[in-house]
């Protein structure tokens, strides 16, 4: 089906920050969104997110340059081709930005494109998305990502309450008969979490992406604590239905060759030291996926602590690899993780997404369908994680509507698929 027309508008996140929404026309009348997130912990390796710099607007960063980009270079060069050619529709916006980096349209522009051409095929198609996608990557049958539930979270994310970004829950294989049912004991834990940080008189307001952080806590180690509390006190064993999966994000506190811990009065480790420290918490606690340990740059430390683990642990690579098949295929080379972050927007197109899932799967990594830190209700990447098979997702805490938004979208999949 031919695409019609391609407009966009500046509408806001989840943060309240600017960020672009693209419409997409076909000739049968069918239209889709398709909109964009953002990070605030983002990797230096990331597609560029086109923001105007006008400082009378929105701080400078409003996004009505990719707005008019889409309303123009890029409606010009799509209106007319086939919507159902996914990766011929991705090639044209590379090769009208002409860039490394997407920095002339802007990789915000150019994945609300790319995301709203996907969904308005699909729609013409009369399949649900996920079913698209599968087309498009070769799957047929589909199951349910595992989640990672947000119960935590510090950094920036979460005005630096921990300096581990997010700490969430997993759960083991077969403690779940159902997505449905994970989901209903994560929801049970984070109600059971504030009761318990409420009853101390901890701050129960959430952080970006849905979940607690409350500034009275005093280590790392004490959230661990306390979210091991809610567990059992939910009624659920950590290593018998949940182990701890941890995003530390850990390029935010590196500074000049060392890593800093705000949240436990500033104290200072080398990169030797920190990587003791991030081992002796895996061997403490029930932790099972550790994402992001080391600064983006510090490949030495990434191999030698994958290496270490030897696959009895997940390490998941978020800004190491900025979902960028070139760094993907670095990371397999270098040992220096077993599993790939994916976020639409950190390299800009659905075929180059499906790519890095594609070689994830290819070299035997896990591949972990996230969201980002500022978000819209748009509920694509719960289509790409049912679509391409990848068996985790990682949508945040179980409120704030911009992160129910997909895992409402995961329960109403889950049905389908029974
Ligand atoms: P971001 O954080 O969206 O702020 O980059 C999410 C993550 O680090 O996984
Ligand atoms: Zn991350």
């Amino acid at each position: 089906m031919k695409i019609s027309y391609v407009t966009a508008h500046e509408i806001l996140d989840s943060n309240g920050r600017p960020t672009i929404e693209v419409e997409v026309g076909l000739d049968d009348g069918t239209t889709a969104l398709g909109q964009v997130p953002s990070g605030a912990s983002t990797g230096s390796k990331e597609a560029i997110e086109l923001r105007d710099h006008d400082d009378k607007r929105y701080f400078g960063k409003g996004v009505l340059k990719a707005v008019e980009n889409v309303e123009t270079h890029i409606s010009q060069a799509l209106e007319g081709q086939d919507a159902n050619d996914q990766a011929a529709i991705d090639q044209i916006l590379l090769d009208l930005d002409g860039t490394d980096n997407k920095s002339r349209l802007g990789a915000n522009a150019m994945v609300g494109t790319s995301m709203a051409v996907c969904r308005a095929a699909a729609l013409s198609t009369k399949n649900p998305l996920y079913q698209y996608l599968g087309e498009i990557t070769g799957n047929q049958t589909f199951s349910m990502p595992a989640p990672m539930i947000l119960l935590m979270e510090g950094g920036k994310h979460g005005n630096w309450a921990t300096d581990i970004q997010e700490f969430c829950v997993f759960p083991l294989t077969g403690a779940f008969a159902s997505f449905r049912e994970t989901l209903r004991a994560g929801a049970e834990i984070f109600h059971t979490l504030g009761q318990i940080l409420a009853n101390k008189n901890y701050d129960v307001g959430v952080g970006f992406e849905g979940a607690y952080a409350p500034k009275q806590l005093s280590s790392n180690a004490e959230a661990f604590d306390i979210i091991m509390s809610a567990v059992e006190q939910s009624g659920y064993t950590m290593g018998r239905h949940f182990v701890f999966a941890i995003d530390i994000a850990a390029s935010e506190f590196f500074h000049d060759g060392t890593y800093i811990l705000a949240s436990e009065d500033n104290k200072e480790m080398t990169p030797d030291a920190w990587e003791r420290q991030v081992l002796d918490w895996a061997n403490q606690y029930p932790i099972w996926s550790i994402e992001d340990p080391f600064d983006e740059q510090d490949w030495a430390h990434w191999s030698h602590f994958n290496q270490t683990l030897n696959n009895t642990k997940q390490v998941v690579g978020d800004d190491l690899v900025v979902t960028n098949v070139a760094l993907i295929q670095q990371a397999i080379e270098q040992k220096a993780m077993n599993a790939t972050l994916i976020k639409l927007n950190q390299i800009g197109t659905v075929t180059e997404t499906l790519a890095a899932i594609t070689l994830s799967q290819k070299a035997g990594f896990n591949s972990v369908i996230s969201h980002r830190s500022g978000e819209t209700n748009d509920n694509f990447i719960a289509d790409l994680a049912v679509g391409t098979v990848a068996n985790q997702c990682k949508f945040g805490g179980p409120d704030r509507g911009e992160r129910l938004a997909k895992y409402n979208r995961l329960l109403r999949i889950e049905n389908e698929l029974r």
